[in-house]
């Protein structure tokens, strides 16, 4: 089964497990990326099933506007059902490495504010150890070089600047006015504490790894089929 297939399966299974155990009337999150554009598609339908949603980035909330979906401002709600979103990587513990749509600060916000966390994606995302995947952080853009710096002589990871996809000379900017530093080749055995300290750096808004606040369940696909995991 292509991926493309494996991704809007999961998507299918998610709308599922939420009619069936989100009661009518209520508040949901929504990520980020390809997997949750597939998941606001199939999710459609259902719009006046819910009062509405928090979206964790401006191109969600233009997708979820288009389908008729109310979307609330975070400062609106005080509470959301469940947080629906993908990840670049989850690890056995349901930790996740996060952010390659340069969405993580929004996603972190939003997901903290949810019940529960409903992480959906294809198998390829599976990992033993965290890290594969260059770790993003969303920096302050006058604080970037610094923190390059910092992050090479303390992890000794390799960072670079993001820039957009279509223009390589352009600096990708998040919807928040962030600059994004991804770190590859790191290995990271102790997500929990690596998350903590990069929260500490001046400068840094968010960083990629979600694993003080884990997914509770994980809807995955396979060539083999879909499989729900709650951790
Ligand atoms: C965006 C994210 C996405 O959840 C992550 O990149 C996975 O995306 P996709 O479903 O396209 O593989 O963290 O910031």
């Amino acid at each position: 089964m292509h991926q493309d297939e494996q991704k809007a399966l999961v998507a299918k299974e998610a709308v599922s497990l939420i009619l069936k155990e989100i009661p009518e009337g209520e508040i949901l999150g929504i990520g980020t990326g390809s997997t949750v554009n597939l998941f606001i598609d199939a999710l459609a339908p259902h719009a006046n099933y819910f009062k509405g949603v928090v979206s964790s980035s401006d191109a969600s909330t233009a997708r979820l506007q288009g389908h008729g979906f109310h979307v609330f401002d975070a400062n609106e709600v005080s509470s959301i059902v469940a947080y629906v979103d993908g990840a670049d990587e989850i690890n056995p513990l349901g930790q996740m490495m996060k952010g390659g749509g340069g969405a993580l600060t929004r996603e972190k916000i939003v997901a903290s504010m949810a019940k529960q966390f409903i992480c959906i994606c294809d198998s390829t995302k599976q990992v033993d150890i965290l890290g594969k995947f260059p770790l993003p952080l969303e920096v302050i853009p006058l604080s970037s070089a610094h923190i390059q710096r910092i992050l090479e002589q303390r992890f000794g990871g390799q960072v670079s600047l993001r820039h957009t996809k279509n223009q390589s000379s352009q600096i990708f900017v998040t919807d928040n006015g962030g600059w994004i530093l991804d770190v590859s080749g790191l290995k990271i055995a102790h997500p929990k504490e690596l998350e903590t300290e990069l929260n500490q750096i001046p400068g840094v808004i968010c960083n990629g790894v979600f694993a003080l606040n884990p997914a509770n369940t994980l809807i995955v696909s396979s060539s083999a089929g879909v499989a729900r995991i709650n951790y």
